[in-house]
């Protein structure tokens, strides 16, 4: 099987100054995510590589850099799904620096959800990088909390989706949630069948955008039901953002690669920072605009 990883940051707007950060924070999520791929790791191995580097980067809503709740904190949610079926997810945890690698230390065992202090406490257990709640917050998040900017980059999560070279997909997600969210809200990020899905007999996808949008109309398993009958990635993914214009509002984005390798995205927001690299390529594509 060739390898192949997509990446997204966000469905979101970006004005022309984000433009460059956007691009290069993804290009080199891809490039961690390759490295592990063409290295012969596993798809969940390059989807933790990929994910952790938008969580360090602060130009994305996720880790490093989220925006932040009511109470002026980053509180951070994280998935990451193999396409056997095996899961983790973590919610509404504070001062976890890289929640997608707890999320995936959680696939190991059950429970596989653990939120808020269950989840720290889980982190802590498992060796993960902890440090204090105030050192996730970026001073250009912090201003903008402060100052009641109106914030309109933030309302949106990360995500990666990849293949191996054996055939096995994993998607995963990692997000601050919303801007000023109340306090214990959870959106679709940690959510499986909401916020990310993969089977290995179909396809693996991540999504982004209005948690509250996104669950009901169950996001990510709809796109991946709209691969069947060998339908192409980029018309599934066109099709679940359809169906979910259709009957509820919100912005939402979603990539996309199925069995074959084959990638595909679509979002209704303004802009979607996307990137992805397979075989053939010589280097990352990376967008923020289809
Ligand atoms: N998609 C991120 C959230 O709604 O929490």
């Amino acid at each position: 099987m060739i390898p192949t990883i997509i990446v997204h940051g966000g469905a979101k707007t970006i004005t022309d100054d984000k433009v460059a950060a956007n691009n290069a924070g993804c290009t080199a999520a891809v490039e961690a995510g390759w490295a592990v791929l063409i290295s012969g790791g596993t798809a969940a191995e390059a989807v933790e590589a990929a994910t952790r580097v938008l969580e360090a980067d602060p130009t994305f809503n996720a880790g490093l850099g989220a925006t932040l709740n009511s109470d002026g904190e980053v509180e951070l949610d994280a998935a990451i799904m193999e396409g056997s079926l095996s899961w983790g997810a973590i919610a509404a945890v504070q001062g976890i620096r890289h929640p997608i690698s707890v999320a995936r230390k959680i696939m190991d065992d059950k429970p596989r959800l653990l939120v808020a202090r269950g989840g720290e406490r889980f982190a802590v257990d498992c060796g993960a990088e902890m440090c204090k709640k105030e050192d996730l917050i970026a001073e250009e998040q912090w201003q903008q909390w402060k100052e009641d900017q109106e914030v309109i980059d933030r309302p949106n999560t990360i995500g990666c989706v990849a293949l191996d070279a054996s055939g096995v997909l994993a998607a995963g997600t990692s997000t601050g949630g919303t801007t000023k969210q109340q306090q214990g809200r959870v959106g679709d990020t940690a959510i499986v069948g909401c916020g990310l899905y993969a089977d290995n007999k179909i396809g693996g996808c991540s999504t982004t955008g209005d948690g509250e949008s996104i669950i009901p109309v169950v996001l990510a398993k709809t796109a991946i039901d709209f691969l069947s009958g060998d339908r192409h990635p980029d018309e599934a993914a066109q099709m679940a953002i359809d169906t979910l214009v259709s009957k509820v509002k919100g912005e939402a984005g979603c990539i996309l690669i199925d069995r074959q390798g084959r990638i595909g995205w679509a979002y209704n927001s303004s802009h979607m920072a996307c990137a992805y690299m397979t075989e053939g390529q010589d280097k990352v594509a990376a967008f923020t605009k289809k």
